[in-house]
């Protein structure tokens, strides 16, 4: 029996998808914690690939339920759309082991508007870069108490006068930003077809959980999102809206902190950010369009071209530390191939002198806070063969040490190419405690 959270340690899309996907082959259960369809984790069976938005990423894998928690958003035509691509893909079986928190909140028409208007409001050099999905404002209505959890789908005309009172709330705000206020009436309308699917699937995500742990399943939390977009620890205000961190397992999942046996932290071997905010490590060079290039680096939900830039080891230990990461899987690798160097930053240097950790407060005053790099040799071997550290190019091999050694945690798998099996596996979660 082990309960794991699988959890970004940069800005997104580390690989998170890959690793819940490969990692579920053992788990009965996923559940996922944070976040809503601002994330696409990526699956690829074979040649296969497919984007899951809002469900785990353990859906490939017919043995294992999964739980949308309670700490996420929901977009009901998202979200049925998803189970509808599923199924035309064969799995027909979703609805007996998919469950929907009925305390997970809704993204409803409002919020997708007022996302839209808000960040055109911001203007360039403002703007977060949000993917306009109606995040930020579907948790602003949960923290303000007028949102619309997924268990009142259960009764339409009482939905109706929770929607009515939300609209009131966002009107001045709404007609400030010169946006039309939608009507109560069209908006459940609307919603009661999707309703009628969703009910069903609705339950106690917490208890059921908590019920897997205690009967000694192998259970997977998941994250979305990434440590340096959290709410909290994140680079405010160029963050998302929900807690990305392993601790927001807890209160996502609603599962007790004592009952998590392990934490992973995922982190490409260079860092990618998409939207708006400081990135020290980023490149603008022939290296940073390599990276873009060869990792395919372009937002699975908006399609927008990632940022890209070195591996940042103070951002690793940061998260490490607010993580408390027990390991770290190491997604990419491949993509450093044909890079003549590769540099890491390896401490920022500030006006209180050289730091190790990320100074998260001073990385949007460049002038306060300088990256200090080191340098290592690259490799023009391809990666995506190697199922040991032995078959890795000797400067591959120096860099993944480099790394594994300046963050401080063990690594348990390293990452060679998007499929299933072009994992190194060094030490398994559900095994290592
Ligand atoms: P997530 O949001 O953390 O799940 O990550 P995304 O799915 O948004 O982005 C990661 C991308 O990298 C996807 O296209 C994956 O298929 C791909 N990927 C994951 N691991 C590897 C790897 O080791 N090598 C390569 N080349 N691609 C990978
Ligand atoms: P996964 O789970 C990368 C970014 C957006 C923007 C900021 C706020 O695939 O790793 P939001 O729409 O959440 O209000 O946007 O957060 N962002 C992500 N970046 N991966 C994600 O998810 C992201 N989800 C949100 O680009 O900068
Ligand atoms: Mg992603």
């Amino acid at each position: 029996m082990t309960a794991v959270v699988i959890v970004g340690a940069q800005w997104g899309d580390e690989g998170k998808g890959k690793i819940v996907d490969y990692y579920t082959e053992s788990a009965q259960v996923v559940v996922r914690y944070a976040g809503g369809p601002n994330a696409g984790h990526t699956l690829v069976v074979g040649d296969d690939k497919l984007v899951v938005r809002l469900l785990p990423s353990g859906i490939l894998r017919p043995a294992t339920a999964c739980i949308l928690g309670q700490g996420m958003v929901i977009d009901a035509k998202v979200l049925l759309g998803e189970i509808d691509q599923l199924a035309a893909r064969g799995h027909a079986d979703l609805g007996s082991r998919l469950m929907l928190s009925d305390r997970a909140h809704m993204i409803l028409p409002y919020h997708l508007i007022l996302d839209g208007l808000r960040e055109s409001a911001l203007g360039q050099g403002k703007a977060i870069g949000t993917t306009k999905k109606g995040i930020g404002p579907a948790y602003e209505d949960k923290a303000r108490r007028t949102g619309i959890r997924a268990g009142d789908l259960r009764d339409l005309a009482r939905l109706r006068t929770l929607v009515e009172a939300a609209l009131d709330a966002w009107r001045p705000t709404l007609t400030a930003l010169g946006g039309d206020c939608p009507s109560a009436a069209a908006i459940v309308d609307e919603l009661g077809p999707h309703a009628a699917r969703l009910v069903p699937l609705l339950g106690n995500a917490s208890r059921a959980a908590d019920e897997a742990v205690q009967a000694g399943k192998d259970v997977m939390f998941e994250g979305a999102q990434g440590t340096l977009l959290d709410i909290d620890h994140g680079t405010y205000p160029f963050v998302t809206s929900s807690s990305a961190v392993a601790g927001g397992a807890t209160i996502g999942a609603g599962i007790g902190p004592s009952r998590i046996d392990c934490v992973v932290g995922i982190t490409k071997a260079y860092t990618t950010r998409v939207g708006s905010g400081p990135f020290p490590t980023e490149l603008s060079d022939a290296s940073g369009q390599h990276l873009r290039d060869v990792g395919v680096e372009f937002g699975s939900v908006t399609g927008r071209p990632r940022r890209t830039g070195w591996l940042d080891l103070p951002a690793l230990r940061y998260a490490r530390r607010v993580n408390g990461l027990d390991g770290l899987a190491l997604t990419k690798l491949d993509v450093l191939t044909g890079l003549a160097r590769v540099k890491v930053c390896v401490a920022y240097d500030t006006p209180d002198g050289r730091v190790d950790e990320l100074p998260v407060d001073l990385i949007d005053r460049p002038d306060l806070a300088r990256p200090v790099y080191d340098e290592l040799d690259g490799w023009q071997e391809a990666l995506s063969a190697a199922r040991s550290l032995d078959d890795l190019p000797a400067a591959a091999r120096r860099y993944v040490d480099f790394i594994a050694q300046g963050a401080g945690v063990p690594l348990y798998l390293v990452s060679v190419g998007p499929r299933r099996a072009e994992s190194i596996e060094l030490r398994h979660p559900f095994t290592a405690k």
